[in-house]
């Protein structure tokens, strides 16, 4: 070895293990009810329940941007794990609702915080985003590239709901989750996530307008391209069998089973599709944690926001091994199994 080579120490020859070392999440104050959407499309409360488990979700106020409430899951987060907003190398958001097409959420999250030092980004995985962008987290984390990533699951999607279309206004919510990822020598923290996608199927669940595609004109607007469209039935066959498959390829990988799981955080889209992957997975149903009556779907915030809920409540807790599910539009998927180290 010459002199130049005994002296090169690349942090990125490291792996070291990531944990979550705090969560936060923010809903908007204003609550819109079943008896609410009775008034505005033809609908009603006990088929909302029946076929879907959502009673309420939370709308965001005209002037409070997805970058609004992700600041707010943020300093929550940042509060529990102890950190300054110096301290944070990596802001990454994971959105369909951007505050604009750009610049990145994540560089407006980074202005309202003063998180000087990090480099910002977005992620785009539909409601699978907050788990993409964690593992994107956990990787620049392991590899000893950086030391703080504050990974946030954002959205306002009543910007881009068709509140004339039964089919999917109803399901819908505004908020944000967060959680602050460090290597602070915990023994596992996250142990496996497994990530999947599959573009065939992309038209089955989309917002067509406004891209390179199909550019905002009068006439998208007119033929109301700028809204989210969704095949429900068929999105609801898939996210069933992915889920499954994710979590069951997630658990394999760290050598542990469903029975070494205590708590099971899915994707909040619909409580029969919970249920039916509840069946599959041979997990009771106590063993979920679901939100989904109070939120709706908050696609890439669902997840996350859940996460924090469970530990605020004590559902999850210190050594508990933890099961994140989600499922989303390209199709994308994904599943990741942790131990809770705070
Ligand atoms: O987060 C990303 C992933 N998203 C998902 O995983 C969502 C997956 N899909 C679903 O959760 C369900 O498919 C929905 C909740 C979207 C729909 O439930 P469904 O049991 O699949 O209903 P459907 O679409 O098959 O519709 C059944 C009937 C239809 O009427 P006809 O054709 O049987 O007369 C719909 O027009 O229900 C009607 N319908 C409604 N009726 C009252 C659809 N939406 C409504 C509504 N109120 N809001």
């Amino acid at each position: 070895m010459n002199d130049r080579d005994s002296r090169i120490k690349s942090p990125l020859r490291e792996v070291r293990t990531v944990s979550i070392v705090g969560t936060g999440s923010y809903a908007p104050e204003r609550v819109l009810t079943n008896a609410d959407l009775e008034k505005m499309v033809e609908t009603t409360d006990e088929w909302i329940v029946t076929r879907t488990g959502m009673k309420e979700r939370r709308i965001a106020r005209p002037d409070e941007f997805t970058s609004d409430m992700a600041v707010q899951a943020a300093r929550r987060a940042m509060d529990q794990a102890g950190i300054q907003p110096t301290d944070i190398d990596m802001i990454l958001v994971a959105t369909i609702s951007p505050d604009m097409v750009f610049p990145n959420t994540g560089c407006f999250v980074q202005n309202k915080l003063g998180a000087t030092k990090a480099f910002c980004l977005d992620v785009e995985a539909a409601c699978s985003g907050f788990l993409y962008g964690m593992e994107v987290g956990r990787q620049f984390v392991a590899s000893g590239a950086i030391n703080t990533a504050l990974i946030i699951g954002a959205e306002k999607l009543s910007c881009i709901t068709d509140w004339q279309d039964r089919g999917t206004c109803v399901l819908f919510g505004d908020g944000a989750g967060a959680v602050i990822l460090q290597a602070r020598g915990a023994r596992h923290g996250i142990l496996s996530t497994v990530l999947g996608s599959d573009g065939t199927l992309a038209e089955l669940l989309m917002l067509p307008g406004g891209g390179s595609r199909n550019p905002a004109s009068e006439q998208t607007v007119k033929d109301r391209l700028h809204y989210m469209k969704m095949s429900g039935r068929e999105v609801f066959k898939h996210a069933v069998t992915k889920m499954v498959q994710a979590a069951k390829d997630a658990l394999e990988r760290c050598g542990l089973t469903i029975d070494d799981v205590d708590c099971i955080i899915p994707h909040q889209a619909n409580r029969r599709i919970i249920e039916a992957i509840g069946q599959r997975l041979g997990a009771p149903l106590e063993k979920y944690f679901i939100n989904i009556e109070k939120y709706g779907n908050m696609s890439a915030a669902s997840v996350v926001v859940a996460l924090d809920e469970a530990v605020q409540c004590g559902h999850v807790k210190k050594g508990d091994i933890v099961l994140m599910i989600a499922f989303g539009g390209g199709f994308t998927w994904g599943a990741s199994v942790l131990e809770w180290t705070k």
